[in-house]
This record gives structure tokens, sequence and C-alpha cells, in this order.
């Protein structure tokens, strides 16, 4: 039994500016596993956010084809390539893009509100719980302007995490954070794999995160490799 959750097979993205164009994702072929916990490295502007929001279904390859759950995905249906994406996969992005005039627990909640699948109460409930393993049981009525940069990663992280995806997708969480921050969310990100068994593929260029994970892998010159 295979339990392949997302997997590129020859996937390339070229931009095309007027003055050129960019090969930046080179042939790619790739497959995680349910639970892996993953890390890619790579310099800026090597390619990273571009892969991330290719397997977070918020672009598209320019030739190559992707997989979820051993799906393919058809780019041409709208509906369902949000439908997979909104019930499947979670973002945390370098800046929290957390809602400046909602509660800390209210932008936990937001992302499931706008999925209607669930009952507002239930959704409260699962948010506390969230917030309450990021460890902030204590300020979950305080707006964003009311948190550290630390908290505040955390409350989006809590976000991520509230339509109960299967995979959930990082792009250099800790990128604006100190390095005791830093710490206490890479330490966040390990006990959410092993405690939720959730799958993690975080982007990053802190050594510190990338070592956490049990699969480490580089984006270079537009190809993607093991680091071994
Ligand atoms: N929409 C776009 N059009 C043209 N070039 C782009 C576009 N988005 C990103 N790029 C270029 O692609 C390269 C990779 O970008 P990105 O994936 O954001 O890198 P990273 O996240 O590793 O820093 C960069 O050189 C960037 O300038
Ligand atoms: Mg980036």
């Amino acid at each position: 039994m295979s339990n392949k959750i997302i997997e590129l097979k020859n996937v390339n993205k070229i931009y095309k500016t007027k003055a050129e164009e960019i090969h930046i994702l080179k042939n790619i072929n790739l497959s995680f596993s349910k639970g892996n916990f993953v890390s890619i490295q790579g310099k800026s502007g090597s390619g990273k956010t571009t892969l991330l929001n290719i397997l977070g279904l918020l672009d598209v390859p320019t030739n190559g084809d992707m997989f979820i759950d051993e799906k393919k995905i058809n780019y041409k249906n709208e509906k369902i390539k949000n439908r997979i994406r909104n019930e499947k996969i979670g973002f945390v992005f370098q800046f929290h893009y957390l809602l400046n005039e909602f509660t800390a627990l209210e932008n936990v909640m937001m992302p499931a509100l706008i999925n209607k699948n669930f009952d507002k109460k239930e959704v409260k409930e699962r948010a506390l719980e969230l917030l309450d393993l990021v460890g902030l049981s204590e300020r979950v009525k305080h707006k964003p302007l009311e948190l550290s940069g630390g908290e505040k990663q955390r409350v989006a992280i809590a976000r991520s995490m509230i339509n109960n995806p299967e995979i959930i997708l990082a792009d250099e969480p800790t990128g604006n954070l100190d390095t005791e921050t830093s710490l206490v969310i890479n330490n966040l990100f390990k006990k959410i794999n092993e405690e939720k068994k959730q799958s993690i593929i975080i982007v990053t260029h802190s050594l510190e995160l990338a070592n956490l994970a049990e699969y480490k892998y580089k984006i270079e010159k537009g190809e993607f490799n093991k680091v071994l």
C-alpha cells in the first residue's frame, strides 16, 4: 500500500518577462508520504516560494503533473482545485497576514468559517484547542497588534491547522524572527508533526530549522535534490 500525499512529476516553471525567460524549476520530481517532515533549503531567488506555491495550488507549473492523495490535479477545474486547497492544505507565510481588527481566536477560526463546512461552535472549540497547542491559551482575545512577532506567527500556525489539513506548507516561517523565538517556532513544528501526524513542508534558509526535518532537500540552479 502506498501512502503518497503529494507528488510532482517532471514539473517545470518558466517565467516569461519581456526581456527574458527564466527557467526557475527544472524537471522537478518529488514524492512525499503522509506524516513526512520535509525541509527545503535554497538561496534567495532559487525558486523556493515558486515551488511551495505550486505544491499549495496557488500557482500552476508551466508543464508537468502534480498529484495529491494520488489524484492528478486538473488545473482547468478551478472549483475542485480550490476545494482540495481548502480541505487539504494549510499555509504559514513569512509574514503572518493576520487581520488586525480581529482577535487571535477569530483569526484562527476564519479559514474554517469561510469554508462553511463546519459548525461555528465546533470551530471555536477547535480554535481554542489549537491556540492551546501553540501555547497561547492566555492570549486568545488579543489582537495582532497586542502580540509579539513570535506570538503572531504561532497564531498563524494555529490558523493553518484549523481545517485539519493533511499538509502544512510553511514559507520561511521564522525569517522575521530572532533566534530565540525561531527556536520556539521550530519546536512547535516538530511537536505538531509528532502529535498530529500532519505532513509538514518547510522552506527555509535557517539551517537549524532545516535540520529538524527528517527529509532534507535543496534547490540549486533550478534543480531539486536531497541533502546528503
Ligand atoms: N511572477 C514572476 N514573474 C517573473 N519572475 C518571477 C516571478 N515570480 C518570481 N520570479 C523570479 O523567480 C525567481 C525565484 O523566485 P522565488 O520562488 O520567489 O525565490 P525564493 O523564494 O527562493 O527566494 C526569482 O529570481 C524571481 O525574481
Ligand atoms: Mg521566497
